[in-house]
């Protein structure tokens, strides 16, 4: 049994995301997976302030320095977010900051394992997804900082209707093709 973690970001309880991350847990099937909906968590920004290069972690204590952690012990992790101005929404870009408390060059950084996947669907309501494809690829690289050597991508569109994920097969095929990979 593997341990992953689905992280959704955006504020619509119930939309798009939410249907996205349930469908991916039921494809997991057996595994240990924890749905982390940003709605229901308390974070703050990355403060800069480099105390974490001393502690070795964060100095924050909330709900962000607490997935850091889960982070770098699970499996896999996928990023399910609309898409906000062409970008991931400013809370997604926020939580990723956080990742910065682990970001320690001058005490060695672990090496991403290429077996530690982590997959991104983005949703969005205009049709030209491939504009937003980039979006994931430059996320990944953060997640490299907690481990993730291996990434991919499936980018939702004209998904405005709160409901469009649920009712559609061809979306949940392509969200399916994801979680094969990442298995
Ligand atoms: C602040 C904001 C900015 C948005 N920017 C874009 C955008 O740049 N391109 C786009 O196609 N859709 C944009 N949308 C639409 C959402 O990406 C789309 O409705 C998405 O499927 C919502 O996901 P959800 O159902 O999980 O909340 C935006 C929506 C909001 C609220």
């Amino acid at each position: 049994m593997s341990k992953y973690i689905i992280i959704t970001g955006s504020p619509r309880v119930g939309a798009n995301s939410d249907s996205v991350a349930e469908f991916i847990k039921a494809e997991l099937g057996n595994n240990d997976v924890e749905i982390w909906n940003i709605y229901e968590k308390d974070f703050t920004y990355c403060h800069a302030d480099n105390a974490c290069k001393e502690l070795g972690k964060c100095a924050i204590d909330d709900d962000a320095t607490a997935l850091v952690d889960q982070l770098k012990e699970a499996d896999g992790a996928f990023v399910i977010a609309p898409i906000y101005f062409g970008r991931l929404p400013g809370p997604v870009c926020t939580l990723i900051d956080r990742f910065y408390g682990v970001f320690n060059p001058a005490k060695g950084l672990d090496v991403p394992s290429p077996n530690k996947k982590v997959g991104f669907v983005l949703t969005m309501g205009g049709d030209e997804v491939e504009n937003v494809e980039p979006v994931a690829a430059q996320s990944a690289g953060a997640f490299a900082v907690v481990g993730f050597g291996a990434s991919d991508s499936v980018v939702l569109g004209g998904n405005n209707d709160p409901a469009a994920f649920i009712g559609s097969d061809d979306e949940k095929a392509k969200v399916k093709a994801l979680v094969d990979w990442m298995l």
